[in-house]
Parts: C-alpha cells; sequence; structure tokens
C-alpha cells in the first residue's frame, strides 16, 4: 500500500511507524506530510530516508489542495494522522471514505480535544490509554478501530502518564496498520471491527513482535 502520516510535531508515532518498516513489520510505501516546517517528525522521516513534505498549514484550503495534490500524484490508498494537529475539512475527509485514521492518547470517548491527560488525572478515572479510529467530521468520533489500556496510579503525574499513553501508541499504532495492510479492518453497522483480532488480553498485544 501507499500510505501517507500527517505529522505536526515531535514525530515519534511516525518513528514507531517507520522503525516497524525497517524491522519488516510493515510492507507499505509511506509519505510524511507535516504542516509545521520544524517538525521533529520532519528530521525522522529523513533518517528514515522516507520521503517527507511540509505544506504551509494556512489557509487551510491550500494546506489540503497542496496535500491532495501530493496524494493523488503518489497513488495514497490511507492516510494516518500520526501527532497532526489541525482538523481535516469535510470535504477533504469526502476524498479518502473510510480511509482516515487517527490516534488519540485516551480511551474514547472519554477526554476527545486537548489536554487529555490533566483531563484524565482531574477526573480521577482509573485507567487510561490510546484509541485509534477512523476520521470523521465530528472530532475524534469515528468508529473505535483499537485500543490500549494502561492504569492510572495515585502518583501519576500529567507527564508520567503521557510516557505510559505513547509507549501504548507506539505499539498500538503499527498494529493497526499492520492490520490494514492485511485488509482486516473493516465497518459494519456503523462500528469499526478488525478481522480476527485478539482483543482483551492486557497488557496489549500478543500480536505485536516489534
Ligand atoms: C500523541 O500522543 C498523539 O496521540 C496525540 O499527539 C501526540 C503526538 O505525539 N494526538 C492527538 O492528540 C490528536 N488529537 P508524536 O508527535 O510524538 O507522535
Amino acid at each position: 500500500m501507499n500510505i501517507a502520516i500527517f505529522v505536526s510535531g515531535r514525530g515519534s508515532n511516525l518513528e514507531a511507524i517507520l522503525k516497524a518498516k525497517k524491522q519488516g513489520f510493515l510492507d507499505s510505501n509511506f509519505y510524511v506530510i507535516s504542516n509545521n516546517q520544524h517538525a521533529k517528525a520532519l528530521d525522522i522521516a529523513k533518517c528514515y530516508d522516507t520521503p517527507a513534505f511540509y505544506f504551509e498549514p494556512k489557509p487551510k484550503s491550500l494546506f489540503e489542495e497542496n496535500a491532495l495534490k501530493l496524494l493523488k500524484e503518489k497513488n495514497i490508498d490511507f492516510i494516518v494522522l500520526a501527532g497532526f494537529m489541525a482538523i481535516l475539512s469535510k470535504d477533504f475527509i469526502k476524498e479518502y471514505p473510510h480511509k482516515i485514521i487517527n490516534i488519540h492518547p485516551s480511551l474514547l470517548p472519554a477526554f476527545k480535544g486537548i489536554n487529555v491527560h490533566k483531563r484524565a488525572i482531574e477526573s480521577g478515572t482509573k485507567f487510561s490509554g490510546a484509541t485509534v479510529h477512523f476520521v470523521t467530521e465530528e472530532i475524534d468520533a469515528g468508529c473505535i478501530i483499537a485500543q490500549a489500556i494502561t492504569p492510572i496510579d495515585q502518583e501519576d503525574t500529567e507527564t508520567t502518564l503521557e510516557h505510559k499513553v505513547l509507549s501504548l501508541e507506539h505499539k498500538l499504532l503499527p498494529q493497526v496498520i499492520k492490520w490494514i495492510e492485511q485488509g482486516r479492518v473493516f465497518i459494519k453497522n456503523q462500528k469499526a471491527y478488525v478481522k480476527d483480532a485478539k482483543y482483551g488480553s492486557y497488557p496489549f498485544n500478543p500480536e505485536l513482535e516489534i
């Protein structure tokens, strides 16, 4: 497959994906698109010899126009938002129906949006985690493909919780991309499923070998 990864910043999820490709766990050709010229993710792409492109974020319509042109040029089949901190327009999403996924650092539908770890700790909830879901017009609301969980310990801070969740993200996202490459992710009655996936085991993830 040809997969575009949209990024905006640090790029640790991007690195997890490119590492998984280097280790032979993933097969796709990856192209990186950033809306931030200074994103560390762009340096990471370079380190892994992965084509990377920057398009000015504003106006959004121009960013999307440029991105779409590249996506068509490279015959992109699928888009992964990996720390992409902008909201795609309805028209853009329509171009790739059920072909855009996002990773979010909470157990959706809890804690959509930003400042997720702070809000999770303040709420007193005992578990958090990461979610990979399809992207729809409504923010962080598309159907959920997979989740990974971690307990929130009494001594956890925003920073320690972020680290715990991020290390789950780095396993969960490559795993979901693998399932997509294998054609195992499907939607039925507005819910997403993975054919023959073993959820339900803790800690995540028995199938992952990276
Ligand atoms: C990750 O925690 C990702 O889940 C989150 O931003 C971080 C990006 O880190 N994404 C969102 O909050 C999207 N709403 P990274 O750049 O190191 O991958």
